[in-house]
């Protein structure tokens, strides 16, 4: 009998309510730690606030952190496509960081450990070791008794085909049609369920690996690829600068080469090579742009993998090789501010990392600042300007809906999935924090400030209170005229916007007001709109500026004169989507069918499922979601199965 079981949102938050800490219920007599006081490398001691998280406190992993330290994991994995499964060692390389013989404890998420030794580099032997139950979100702490003075730790084991730090594509879900696809996708906790590790932002690893793949197929990592593929599938990686576990990253497909300038290049399938190196030709120019500016890249090379569409994000910045959605390929550059934050990340994250999930902001926050900095030193001010005002929009939209609490940009994580921490808060409201940071001290005392602060916190993880004691030092002190520790204090501890914080706009976008404006009193039709020049975002403007209801003769106006439903970039087809279920627009549904079947990326699904869901067209999206389901990446399935069955747990 197949017996659905459905986990309340209510009993996860119990679970997880009842803290990280329990790593009982093993199955021998190995005792876990008490406490998961995970802190992270950088933070300096905090007064922790009564009720609120202590700063610096993963409550996000299991790591005994204050105990042990990895530096070093070397991975040796072999891809069955067939089994769906990785399977081979870990080796993690370990530093005492306190005295007695605490046992070793470790992230895991339905791995299968087949044995585990522990001793020094060149003998060891077996040890006890046990695996806890499940945690709904943690997943099981991986707890492993040491022999004393014991530094290295070798894990057999093997993945499950389930595992959500994976997805595994047949070969219909590719660009060839002919072979197979595997990613990885570690942020924020997933690592877990592919490598048993340390799963948390404050430690660094450096780490090596092969990777044996079938030969007709070439493996790459976020470490240092060859141009040139192994003729006999078996691949090796370093990465010598240490990285957190999330910038951890494999993937595995029919992939060629191309070089975009000296240390840029493109991974794709062939079919797609020629269109995304042509799309991202300008990544060089981004590169340079960015290490005058923000001080050098330190990651060698910076390369990009082109993954099939089910790739659940637009873009993930592993280091030396971003992983980027096929979808921002939309033949005239309009979309490419995707990679300009991937580069970014390359200082604020990958170089400079949130200690905890709770300090996400000091990631993309300054990673989005960055990004309309790029863009601007690259396409110029207009685009600056639109790229702004569209991020600004996004975020008032998105707050207009938001319980306040999650308005805050050093979030309250502890009792959530970290990955529900990702919203346009630690993005476009960090980016806008920085920003009137920008405008109170002048544009080259702030980037100098950015400069210095990527220097002085290099491959470190930092903590939002360590971000403002040292602003604190730096430009508090300098600029006290302008600025003042209570106005940071409201930005990162306060929900919604500053009243008085700048608010971006654009002209592009003023002038297309009055024909909004005049379109909906009937003074003017869409054919009246001369629509020549308009840049995709000038367009995107215009859709998510129109009015809530439309009737249906304004729509197949619309859609008569702009051909919406035929949009070839994702972004506009997006936002005519949406316009189309709100008002129930029979003559796109066709075109919403093929977008959810063909498209993973959770930004677009998320928002088109939501509002299926909420025009009563339930029975539609429950029809369209199934039949997508199997193609769909973990994440995907688990965040849109919460918005069209109210829950993500589903065990048959
Ligand atoms: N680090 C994120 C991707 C991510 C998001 C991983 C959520 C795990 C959970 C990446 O840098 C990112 O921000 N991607 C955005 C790009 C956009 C803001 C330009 C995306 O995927 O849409
Ligand atoms: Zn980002």
């Amino acid at each position: 009998m197949t017996q659905r079981c459905f986990l309340l949102p209510l009993i996860l938050m119990a679970a997880l309510a009842a803290g990280c800490n329990d790593a009982e219920q093993t199955t021998s007599n190995v005792d876990p730690k008490a406490d998961t006081g995970n802190t992270a490398a950088m933070a300096e001691p905090e007064p922790s606030v009564s009720a609120g998280p202590t700063p610096g406190t993963d409550y996000h992993s299991f790591a005994n952190v204050d105990a042990y330290l990895t530096r070093n994991v070397d991975l040796n994995l072999n891809v069955d496509f067939e089994r769906q499964v990785l399977e081979g060692t870990a080796t993690l390389t370990i530093e005492r960081q306190s005295g007695g013989n605490p046992a070793l404890i470790l992230d895991t998420r339905d791995l299968t450990i087949l044995e585990v030794l522990a001793g020094t580099a060149d003998k060891r032997g077996s040890v006890e070791y046990s695996l806890a139950d499940p945690h709904p979100v943690l997943g099981s702490a991986l707890t492993i008794l040491l022999p004393a003075q014991a530094n290295v730790v070798e894990i057999r084991y093997r993945t499950a085909p389930s595992a959500s730090g994976l997805q595994w594509l047949a070969p219909r879900q590719t660009a060839g049609k002919r072979h197979p696809f595997l990613f990885t996708q570690a942020q924020a906790i997933h690592a877990r369920s592919f490598v048993p590790l340390q799963d948390t932002p404050a430690v660094r690893i450096t780490y090596n690996a092969t990777v044996t793949v079938p030969p007709e197929l070439r493996a790459v990592m976020s470490a240092n690829n060859s141009p040139v593929a192994a003729p006999d599938g078996v691949y090796h990686f370093q990465m010598p600068q240490p990285i957190p576990s999330y910038l951890l990253a494999l993937a595995v497909g029919d992939l060629e080469f191309q070089a975009m300038g000296e240390r840029t290049g493109v991974f794709a399938e062939k079919e797609i090579l020629a269109a995304a190196a042509a799309e991202f030709a300008d990544t060089e120019t981004m590169l340079e742009a960015t290490e005058s500016r923000y001080g050098p890249y330190q990651w060698d090379r910076y390369d990009l993998l082109i993954l099939p569409p089910s790739f659940p994000f637009g873009g993930m910045e592993n280091p030396r090789l971003s992983f980027i959605t096929p979808t921002v390929i939309a033949g005239d550059k309009s979309l490419v501010s995707l990679i300009a934050h991937e580069l970014a990340h390359s200082w604020s994250g990958n170089l400079v990392t949130n200690a905890t999930w709770r300090d996400l902001w000091l990631n993309e926050g300054f990673t989005t600042y960055l990004t309309n900095r790029i863009m601007q030193f690259v396409y110029g001010d207009d685009r600056y300007a639109m790229e702004m005002a569209l991020g600004l929009a996004d975020l008032n939209a998105e707050m207009a809906e938001m319980d306040p609490a999650d308005q805050i940009l050093a979030l309250d994580m502890r009792d959530r999935d970290p990955d529900d921490a990702f919203s346009s808060v630690p993005y476009e409201k960090g980016s806008l924090f920085l920003f009137e940071m920008e405008n109170k001290v002048g544009r080259e005392d702030f980037d100098q400030f950015l400069r210095s602060y990527f220097d002085t916190f290099q491959f470190q993880s930092l903590t939002t209170e360590t971000f403002v004691q040292h602003l604190e030092k730096t430009l508090l002190k300098t600029h006290s005229d302008t600025l003042s520790r209570e106005r940071i204090d409201q930005w990162i501890f306060q929900p919604g916007i500053p009243a008085g914080a700048p608010a971006p706009s654009s002209n592009a976008f003023t002038n297309i007001d009055p024909l909004l404006a005049d379109w909906q009193a009937g003074a003017i039709t869409a054919a009246d709109i001369d629509t020549t020049d308009w840049t995709a975002h000038q367009w995107k403007y215009f859709l998510d500026n129109l009015p809530d209801t439309l009737s249906p003769s304004q729509l197949a106006q619309l859609d008569s004169a702009f051909k919406l439903t035929d949009s070839s970039n994702n972004e506009i087809a997006f936002s005519w989507l949406m316009i189309a279920i709100n008002n129930n627009y029979q003559p796109a549904m066709e075109r919403l069918e093929h977008f959810l079947m063909s498209i993973g990326r959770n930004k677009f699904l998320r928002p088109l499922y939501q509002a299926l869901m909420d025009n009563d067209q339930q029975a539609m999206a429950q029809r369209i979601f199934e039949a997508a389901e199997p193609g769909y990446h973990p994440l995907t399935v688990k965040r849109n199965r919460q918005i069209i069955y109210g829950s993500s747990l589903i065990e048959e």
